[in-house]
């Protein structure tokens, strides 16, 4: 009675853990996120930022391809055991037996941490790694529940054959989740080099290797610009399948003398013409069975970096021999290494900008509604100060507080000087009438005070806009005539 309990537990529990897959599936589908579920999983159990963990988490994680092998292993060792013990009737295998899905269980559990340090750099294909990821968990929880499971019968001698048959289908479960987590985890891994790449210097001087460059050093300009930028920039984006590992297109081009050659066509760059080289017309084609990388467009600096690489080249020496120092590289080129890897477009980087847009979005109505207020304000003031507005009343006190200072007898910015009648209606330096009798409209210092604060133009530049009521009685001013009088002499008032 109590074991048949026992087993329907177990049953349900099953059919539980058979059911996650579509549960993920589902929720992935609903909430297209751009960071994938199982990166925001490890990343917030680690407490690290998705695309940004540190060093050593991917260090250890690099070397999940030798530990993941074990547990696979094992567990084939443990499912032969165990139909072979179903087969021959035998029981002296439960000891050898247990202890190997023992084994496959924990390092089944560290080849699914260290995957996940992998996996929070968020620079794999989202699909996949999800897969791979909540697969490699599942796969995990199958070897720990068909391991409890003989456990609890390891010392008893109720161990029937239903038992052994049910531990056997648990683990041809896991074998199966296996087989599909494993193929999507070959998509996912690289070549050698990508073992050490973030190994400690000790590690990677020891094998051979050259000491760990920070790619956000600063950049030598004795370098050419090839080995400083271009170089680094190819590693970044295009060894992964033009260099030794893979020859994609028969084109390497981790080398000066691979570019030179090119691939299945040759002459990739013609000097000075980046819009006639293929190796740059690739990277902005809109074919999207051609582009370079395959993946997706590169952000718009770097294919403006390879555009002015190849444009502001007259001959092969400029292409590869120019030091830094002398190219004239354009600032923001320097950095052209330093953002992290652009493949990962559809998750940070976006976000941001959506934010910046609707940021900007947000500013340009309020701009609008602060100038359509004004405006309204300014009319109706019209209509009853039209005839009234005083100018050494009304205009005059304002001009003395907040423009003066800078438009008077002392300084004339921007050349422009207004404190007295016959400077006021004359322009500056952008030559532009400031004040056209009649028309505030026209007249440019109306444009310049009814500017925002975040305008660079903003008149006064400091100390805060005017108030909507001065710029309408400034606007009422000029519309009635801008009647300035000869004698009159503005002096700074500002405090
Ligand atoms: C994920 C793999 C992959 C990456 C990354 C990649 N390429 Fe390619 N590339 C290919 C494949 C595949 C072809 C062959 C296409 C074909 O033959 O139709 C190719 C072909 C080319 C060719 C044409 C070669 C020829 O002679 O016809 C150029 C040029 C090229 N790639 C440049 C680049 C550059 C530059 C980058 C980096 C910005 C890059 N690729 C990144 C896979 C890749
Ligand atoms: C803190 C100093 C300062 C104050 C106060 C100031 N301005 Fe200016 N103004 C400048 C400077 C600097 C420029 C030149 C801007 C430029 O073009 O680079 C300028 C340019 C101008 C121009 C354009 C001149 C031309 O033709 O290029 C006008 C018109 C003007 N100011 C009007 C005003 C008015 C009206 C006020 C008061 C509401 C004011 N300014 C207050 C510094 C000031």
């Amino acid at each position: 009675m109590k074991e048949n309990k026992r087993n329907i537990t177990i049953l349900l529990v099953l059919i539980l853990i058979g059911m996650m897959p579509s549960v993920f599936a589902g929720a992935a589908a609903e909430t297209p996120e751009e960071v994938p579920s199982f990166v925001r999983f490890v990343t917030a159990i680690f407490g690290q930022e998705p695309g940004e963990p540190h060093r050593f988490f991917i260090f250890l994680g690099r070397f999940q391809p030798l530990v993941l092998h074990l547990p696979i292993g094992m567990l084939v060792v443990a499912f032969f055991m165990q139909a072979f013990a179903i087969w021959k009737k035998r029981d002296d295998f439960r000891f050898p037996y247990c202890f190997c899905l023992g084994c496959a269980f924990i390092f089944s559990i560290i080849a699914v941490v260290f995957g996940s340090f992998l996996a929070m750099q968020n620079d794999y294909n989202a699909d996949l790694i999800n897969r791979h990821g909540w697969g490699g968990l599942i796969f995990s929880a199958l070897v720990g529940i068909a391991f409890f499971y003989k456990l609890s019968y390891i010392r008893s001698d109720h161990e029937k054959v239903i038992h052994k048959k049910i531990s056997l289908v648990v683990m041809f479960l896991a074998l199966n989740v296996m087989s599909f987590v494993g193929h999507d985890g070959g998509s996912l891994t690289h070549g050698e080099e990508y073992l050490f790449q973030h190994a400690p210097n000790f590690i990677r001087v020891a094998t051979g290797r050259e000491p760990w460059k920070d790619p956000n050093a600063p950049i030598d300009p004795e370098l050419t610009v090839y080995e400083g930028l271009v170089a680094p920039f190819l590693d970044k984006n295009c060894y992964e399948c033009h260099s030794n590992a893979k020859m994609k297109g028969k084109l390497r081009v981790d080398t000066i003398e691979f570019i030179q050659k090119g691939g299945k066509n040759e002459g990739l760059i013609v000097h000075g013409k980046a819009d006639d080289s293929l190796f740059y017309q690739l990277m902005v084609t809109d074919d999207e069975d051609e582009i370079m990388p395959p993946e997706g467009m590169l952000p718009q600096l770097d294919r403006d970096f390879i555009k002015w690489w190849i444009d502001t080249a007259k001959n092969d020496a400029d292409l590869f021999e120019r030091r830094i120092k002398d190219a004239n590289v354009p600032a923001q080129f320097m950095d052209i290494n330093k953002r992290k890897k652009s493949k990962a477009p559809a998750h940070a980087k976006p976000t941001e900008t959506k934010v910046e847009e609707a940021k900007a979005v947000v500013e340009e109505k309020a701009k609008e509604e602060v100038a359509k207020a004004s405006e309204k304000l300014a009319e109706e003031m019209l209509k009853p100060v039209a005839g009234k507005v005083d100018f050494l009343k009304d205009v005059a006190p304002i001009f003395e507080s907040r423009c003066i200072k800078c438009h008077g007898e002392k300084k004339q910015k921007g050349e422009y000087r207004m404190d007295k009648a016959e400077f006021a209606f004359t322009a500056g330096d952008s030559e532009e009438a400031p004040i056209v009798k009649g028309d505030p409209a026209a007249s440019y210092l109306v444009k310049l005070i009814k500017m925002t604060d975040d305008d660079d133009d903003v008149m006064p530049p400091k100390g805060g806009v005017l108030t909507a009521d001065q710029i309408a009685k400034i606007e009422a001013w000029i519309k009635a005539g801008a009647e300035f009088p000869a004698d009159a002499a503005l002096q700074d008032k500002s405090e």
